[in-house]
């Protein structure tokens, strides 16, 4: 078979890493990738938003599937657009892919499948919003509606602040478009879990739990990021909490938008908070987390491939994937700068002959012989252990070896999985 993954990203690299141990593989591509995926599959340079672009590219090339690893292309309907050319897409449809593309949207679509989540009101009139603020004071929380580039969240612990948040976001229009409407919502403490799931629209399949760390200082201190670490599993998912995920949050919503009318085909990916053995939903994506699909892609036994054609043909159900029973985890190494303004063109040293674990790129491009940095996150160093702190020792170890200009990581990796 023939495989284009979409993106360019360390989710991307895990997912081509896994696809190269598949006998059914024939061919890969990447569009774009970056130098690491290069040395797996063939790099076409198609943004990954350019969905025209990949639709003609895969029919050209007869490519038999594609997995999309980034939401925009699916939130813009690549899927649809694939379909529409005879072609195979995972990932859900356009339809499907607003439970991320509408923060609105998907808290309705929670509401109506009684799924355990933040109380919230939606506004497009800035006006009732900052009614609604000085109604219900702080802590609370602001959203953009749609994509923002992760920057959508404004965590407000004071008034002031979500008075802020909805200014820029509604009337100077920070996002754009995408946060001329905003959703304010209930604080929730606790601690985040990622939880994914693959579906074929009926059938519901758990992957592994993981938990990922956000902030970008130790401590969780700084400014929010895509994610700099992650772990699998979390120990906070138990076994009834993994059960109530399922049967509470994961069934209900596919089985909500089923009847709807919309059926929902890849990873759906929901965003908890955890506290007192009981899971909220912050968010859905609808696709794989990144950096959580590089140590779930450690541990995954199965053929990745199998999996994907089982979502696709609507044929999951009996599917379990297995797992390394043990753990895994990784460490983001980002370049200076990030995530306001990375810096790029840093030559990277030690890439080679670590055999403890694997380095999937990033942010990386390939330069005169040398491998350059080339986006915010540049690599993520992951190993399998015993368990967590194992896991996490030994992908510091790998860190260790690398080295490039003003590279940032965090030291505390799992520190809570381990305390
Ligand atoms: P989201 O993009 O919705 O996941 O939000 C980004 C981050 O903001 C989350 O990972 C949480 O750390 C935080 N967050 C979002 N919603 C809430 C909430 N209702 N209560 C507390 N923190 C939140
Ligand atoms: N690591 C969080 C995300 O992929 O959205």
């Amino acid at each position: 078979m023939r495989v284009l993954v979409v993106g360019g990203g360390g989710r991307e690299h895990a997912l081509l890493w896994k696809l190269r141990q598949s006998a059914r593989v024939t061919a890969l591509y990447c569009a774009p990738g970056n130098a690491g995926t290069a040395a797996l599959a063939t790099n076409v340079p198609i943004a990954g938003d350019d969905v025209e672009g990949l639709r003609d590219f895969a029919a050209r090339e007869r490519v038999d599937c594609t997995i999309v690893g980034p939401e925009l292309p699916l939130v813009r309907g690549i899927t649809d657009m694939f379909a529409a050319a005879g072609l195979r897409c995972f990932g859900p449809s356009r339809a499907a892919a607003a439970l991320e593309g509408s923060k609105a949207f998907a808290k309705d679509v929670m509401a109506r499948a009684g799924v355990p989540t933040a109380r919230h009101a939606v506004f497009d009139d800035a006006a009732a919003a900052l009614r609604y603020v000085d109604e219900v004071g702080a802590p609370v929380v602001v959203k953009a509606d749609g994509l923002a580039a992760g920057k959508g969240v404004t965590v407000c612990t004071t008034a002031a602040e979500a008075r802020a948040a909805i200014d820029a976001s509604m009337r100077r229009g920070v996002f754009g478009d995408a946060g001329r409407r905003v959703v304010v919502e209930e604080f929730l403490a606790g601690e985040e879990v990622s939880f994914m799931a693959l579906t074929d629209g009926e059938a519901v399949v758990p992957l592994q739990s993981s938990q990922d760390h956000k902030r970008l200082g130790d401590d969780d201190t700084g400014p929010n990021t895509g994610g700099m670490g992650a772990y699998s599993p979390s120990p906070l998912v138990t076994p009834a909490l993994e059960r109530a995920v399922m049967e509470e949050i994961l069934r209900p919503m596919i089985a909500t938008l089923a009847a709807a009318g919309v059926r929902y085909r890849g990873v759906l990916y929901a965003g908890l908070m955890v506290a007192g053995g009981r899971a909220k939903v912050l968010e859905f994506n609808v696709r794989f987390g990144d950096p959580e699909c590089q140590v779930l892609m450690l541990r995954l036994r199965s053929d990745l491939l199998d999996l994907v054609l089982a979502v696709l043909d609507g044929t999951l159900a009996g599917h379990a994937p297995a797992w390394e029973v043990h753990a895994s985890a990784c460490v983001v190494l980002a370049a200076r700068g990030y995530p306001n303004e990375p810096a790029k063109g840093d030559v990277i040293a030690g890439l080679d002959g670590w055999d403890g674990g694997v380095v999937f790129h990033s942010g990386t491009a390939a330069r005169e012989g040398t491998v350059v940095t080339s986006g915010g996150r540049v690599l993520t160093v992951a190993a399998l252990g015993a368990d967590v702190a194992d896991a996490v020792r030994r992908a510091y170890v790998g860190v260790r070896r690398i080295t490039f200009a003003g590279m940032q990581y965090r030291r505390d990796i799992g520190a809570r999985a381990r305390r």
